[in-house]
């Protein structure tokens, strides 16, 4: 899972470069199967069923670019263009040697608007603040607590309708780990536990991501913009270990 999560930093450090106003989603998703394929590895969305849900047809990209509004599983698509002013949120799972990464990043694209800004850098946070809740003996009602809390004390809106999960040899394994909880609740967690976090947080006031029926994409029920950033982690007693640490920055 170490080499599985690397790969997975390595692919959003490579996008993060090369991401630029003007480009397709689609040459965003070339660009990073190809790299996960030439490093011996498969992309863990292409072509995923979710469990249990019926008439849903399988992911058919390598990654998730989610612009603006999109909460999660924006389709990379050769007519959606990036621009100057969005904010782009980049979701990527590889597998390799038997087992998953996956991890989420949201790339601001130029001038902003400063409240969206703040979305991103308090969603970033969130992350941090519930990974530093993830450690043997905590339960995990302390890392949704913990990351429900920031994002509330900035008026954002947490959308509950998606969850963090267990990952390993399967992509989603339990337990699921929402982004809102109670202190003193859930499982109790233990060291050499994997589980992906991944808070999405919107600047409205919509707790759901919705999707039209048939499609993959969900977004905010009111139109405003969300972000979304993911770790996959190890439970550790202390301090968790971050499986997808970028190589090259602070994320
Ligand atoms: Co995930």
């Amino acid at each position: 899972m170490r080499e599985s999560g690397a790969l997975v930093a390595r692919v959003l450090d490579m996008l993060q470069l090369e991401i630029a106003p003007g480009m397709t989603t689609k040459r965003l998703d070339d660009l990073a199967e190809q790299f996960i394929r030439d490093h011996h590895a498969v992309p863990s969305f292409l072509n995923y069923v979710p469990k249990g849900e019926v008439g849903v047809t399988p992911y058919p990209a390598t990654l998730c670019v989610s612009i603006n509004e999109e909460v999660v599983h924006g389709v990379p698509s050769s007519k959606r263009v990036v621009r100057e002013g969005d904010i782009v949120s980049v979701d990527c799972g590889v597998y390799k040697g038997g087992y998953h990464g996956d991890a989420a990043r949201t790339f601001v694209l130029g001038e902003i608007a400063p409240e969206v800004q703040k979305l991103v850098d308090v969603t970033r946070e969130c992350l941090d603040l519930g990974i530093a809740q993830a450690v043997a003996g905590n339960r995990l009602g302390e890392v949704s607590a913990a990351i429900e809390e920031h994002a509330r004390s900035f008026g954002f809106s947490v959308i509950e309708n998606m969850v963090g999960h267990g990952i390993g040899s399967e992509l989603h394994e339990d337990p699921a780990v929402p982004n809102y909880g109670r202190r003193n609740s859930g499982v109790r967690l233990r060291s050499g536990m994997t589980i992906a976090i991944e808070p999405m947080i919107a600047l409205g006031r919509s707790r759901r991501a919705v999707s039209k029926r048939g499609a993959w994409v969900a977004v905010t029920e009111d139109g405003k913009p969300s972000a979304h950033f993911e770790h996959t982690i190890a439970i550790r007693e202390g301090a968790a270990e971050v499986l997808t640490l970028s190589q090259s920055g602070k994320d």
